[in-house]
């Protein structure tokens, strides 16, 4: 048995010691229970501020390979609970697991992304003085130096993810680019494609169209349904428009907790969400 396979089968024993974290490849994920077709897992979680509860018995199941739309007004708790599932916030009380098998308040925020949770920001962390290919060959590799990427060589199977992921977010063209020459949609749709290079199970995207053309917002919404069933992809969006042409369940999240949830037509329709949410 080579020491990469014998490492992934020990893996999920040792999912709390840092140091099997260090050398491990982003691309190779723990073994993650899904028979239960549910992918993560957030239970009766609640988050205080100074008194402030920000988060109230938020219950959330994010099933494999669904595309999730959250929506909220201000101050509902979205950017907290994606804090709390990547590990940058402990709740106070509840649970949170990737699959079955991997509870992720365990584990501290690089232990979480090596097990398959990528997030992505508003804003675009791509390093606008490489080529987009580059960006690229940078996500893919465990190795944390840029120096140590560029000398080390891409095996033929590394080149076809490079590629299929240049393709996902239609960037072929732009390949040998300075991402400093993109488009603010193109530096969006790149650090996407950086997170699909280390595999993620979990995608989660910030809201991911602010800023953007209609155009490329069009491009977006293509984007993230192609990747929904590869991934379990959850998105936080203010635009309605947006998530509407996105056409996925929709959950609406309001003081902390989960109001209504449903495809968007129902959740427009309901009435609580109607008055919180909408202003009417
Ligand atoms: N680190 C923090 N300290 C104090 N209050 C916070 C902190 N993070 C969030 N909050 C509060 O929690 C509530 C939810 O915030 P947030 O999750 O950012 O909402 P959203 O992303 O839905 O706009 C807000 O009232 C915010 O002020
Ligand atoms: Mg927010």
């Amino acid at each position: 048995m080579n020491a990469l396979s014998s490492m992934r089968k020990s893996m999920h024993s040792l999912t709390r010691r840092d140091e099997v974290f260090e050398f491990l490849k982003p691309d190779v994920h723990p073994a993650i229970d899904t028979r239960h077709n549910i992918l993560l897992y957030v239970e009766g979680v609640n988050k205080s501020f100074d008194g402030f509860k920000a988060i109230n018995d938020l219950n959330l199941y994010i099933k494999e390979g669904e595309l999730r739309c959250i929506i909220g007004p201000n101050g509902a708790g979205k950017t907290t609970m994606m804090d709390i599932i990547t590990g940058k916030t402990k709740p106070d009380t509840g649970e949170v697991w990737l699959g079955s098998n991997i509870n992720l308040l365990k584990m501290n925020e690089a232990e979480i992304a090596n097990a398959g949770v990528g997030r992505k920001f508003q804003k675009p962390t791509v390093i606008e003085c490489l080529s987009v290919w580059q960006n690229l060959e940078l996500a893919m590799s465990g190795v944390r130096s840029v120096w140590g990427t560029f000398t080390a060589r891409m095996t033929g199977e590394q080149k076809d993810k490079l590629l299929s992921v240049l393709e996902l977010i239609h960037l072929k063209d732009e390949a040998q680019n300075n991402a400093g020459n993109l488009s603010h949609g193109q530096k969006q749709w790149l650090e996407i494609g950086m997170l699909l290079m280390q595999n993620p199970k979990l995608l989660l995207v910030d809201e991911p169209v602010a800023g953007m053309t209609h155009q490329e917002m069009d491009r977006t919404s293509e984007l993230l349904n192609s990747l929904a069933g590869k991934h379990s992809v959850v998105v936080v969006e203010h635009d309605m428009d947006f998530v509407r042409s996105i056409a996925s369940h929709v959950t609406v999240l309001h003081q902390g907790h989960v109001l209504a949830e449903g495809t968007m037509d129902q959740v427009q329709a309901h009435p609580e969400v109607k008055q919180v949410y909408l202003g009417e």
